[in-house]
């Protein structure tokens, strides 16, 4: 059984005060969360606040970016002790944004994600392809170059702390989010490619994510696909009452 995992990506969003404002009415709202997990990845900024509103509650902490080194003279980085040491359980790794904006390739991401594991940190790898890709038919050819790159030397005993976040590029921000078929369908080729590169067993119980414009309106649905296990939120995770409603998708028995 895999639990299902809704984690909000407030990318650059949110000054300390403006965090602590959206964590208290986050967690006045949450109610009981014990068949699903929650993570909400502030800016680095607010990690330590965070860190400590969470702690004794249901939602993770987790951080959007880590660097591959542990320490040294690498101006503006963060590594996964520090991030461990800030109470980080998750670190987002190969977002979109970071490969498009800050030149983060896939050999980066895999260096960045294996350290992530080295240290205790559960990565959420993210890959997707662009619409021109879809368009041309090679998506899925994409989305599984990027998965076998970002796995690269990533051990069977080491596969079950990571988690995969399938996110369109053409859907993030956009409000354009795939149909729930296509999206299971790509789920089901990244499991499919989970099962050759480790084992059956392992594939079935990785979980693997769907981003892109999940909104309140289309997560009952994208969550009823049996492939898809949880939801990576960028813009509805900014206001309580969206990213909440999210949270407590309505499972396929209750539909
Ligand atoms: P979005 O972002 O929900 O605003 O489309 C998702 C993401 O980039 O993780």
């Amino acid at each position: 059984m895999r639990t299902p995992l809704i984690a909000g990506n407030w990318k650059m969003y949110k000054t300390v005060s403006e965090a602590g404002d959206l964590v208290e009415a986050l967690l006045a709202g949450l109610g009981a969360v014990s068949d699903r997990e929650v993570v909400v990845c502030p800016p680095f900024t607010a990690l330590h606040l965070l860190s400590s509103l969470f702690a004794g509650t249901p939602i993770a902490l987790g951080a959007q970016d880590v660097f591959y080194e542990s320490q040294g003279a690498y101006t503006g980085a963060i590594s996964p002790p520090m991030l461990r040491d800030v109470g980080c359980r998750y670190v987002i790794v190969g977002h979109s944004e970071r490969r498009q904006y800050f030149g983060d390739d896939d050999a980066v991401v895999n260096r960045k994600l294996r350290a992530a594991l080295a240290h205790g940190l559960r990565p959420i790898l993210c890959v997707g392809e662009t619409k021109p890709q879809r368009d041309a038919g090679t998506a899925e050819q994409v989305v599984v170059a990027q998965v076998q790159a970002g796995l690269a030397d990533v051990g069977a005993t080491q596969l079950p702390d990571v988690v995969i976040a399938y996110e369109p590029i053409w859907a993030i921000g956009t409000g354009d989010t795939a149909t729930a078929a296509d999206a299971q369908a790509m789920h089901a080729t990244i499991r499919a490619t989970l099962a050759a590169l480790y084992t059956p067993e392992l594939a079935q119980n990785l979980r693997i994510q769907y981003g892109g414009s999940v909104k309140p309106d289309n997560v009952d649905e994208l969550m009823a696909q049996p492939n898809i296990d949880g939801a990576l939120v960028g813009g509805a995770s900014l206001k309580a009452d969206s990213f909440l409603r999210i949270v407590h998708f309505r499972k396929r028995s209750m539909l």
